[in-house]
């Protein structure tokens, strides 16, 4: 039999990533496997917060990335409706570094058994067929890998009528 407990799904406000979160919460429902929803807030940005706070623009550089980091958590929370989740395992986690090696490492610590990305995410460029973090993640990831396509056919039809 196939162990799918524990799903983690990398979030990073897309719609291609909210497919992705649609199709962790049915197959979690499905297997009544705990999901996680991940959000890595860039290593560019941690770095820009950085100087800024050496050159005393904007004060303290910890205290700003906590900020920014619950915010994102709350974000985050917002993003995946409670509704969506009812009844299930869910829970919100925020690193920040590079997103694909955080994902790829979060997912190796934590005995991920089932990774589930949009194939394309923010910079959704026409003429890139799979992001980078994406085919990063498939390259290197400890366990498979469900890289869910923005308009393809649902499989998940209980859960988009759950979500609706
Ligand atoms: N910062 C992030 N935190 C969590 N998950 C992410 C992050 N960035 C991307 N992902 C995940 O990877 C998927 C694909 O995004 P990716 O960044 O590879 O594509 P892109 O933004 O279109 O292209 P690129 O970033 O290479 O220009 C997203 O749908 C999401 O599931
Ligand atoms: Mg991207």
């Amino acid at each position: 039999m196939v162990k799918i407990e524990k799903i983690l799904v990398p979030v990073d406000f897309s719609e291609n990533s909210r497919k992705a979160v649609h199709y962790g919460l049915a197959i979690g429902r499905d297997r009544n496997a705990h999901v996680t929803f991940l959000h890595v807030i860039n290593q560019h940005i941690v770095d820009a917060i950085h100087d800024l706070s050496i050159k005393g623009y904007k004060g303290d550089f910890l205290e700003i990335l906590s900020k920014l980091a619950s915010n994102r958590e709350k974000e985050l929370q917002q993003f995946v409706l409670p509704k969506w989740r009812e009844g299930l395992d869910t829970n919100f986690v925020i690193k920040h570094g590079k997103p694909a090696k955080v994902i790829v490492d979060f997912a190796r610590e934590e005995d991920i058994d089932l990774i589930v990305v949009g194939h394309r995410g923010r910079s959704a460029l026409e003429s890139i067929l799979v992001g980078s973090v994406t085919r990063y993640v498939v390259n290197h990831s400890p366990c498979p890998v469900l890289v869910v396509h923005l308009k393809e056919r649902e499989f998940a039809t209980e859960e988009k009528e759950r979500q609706e």
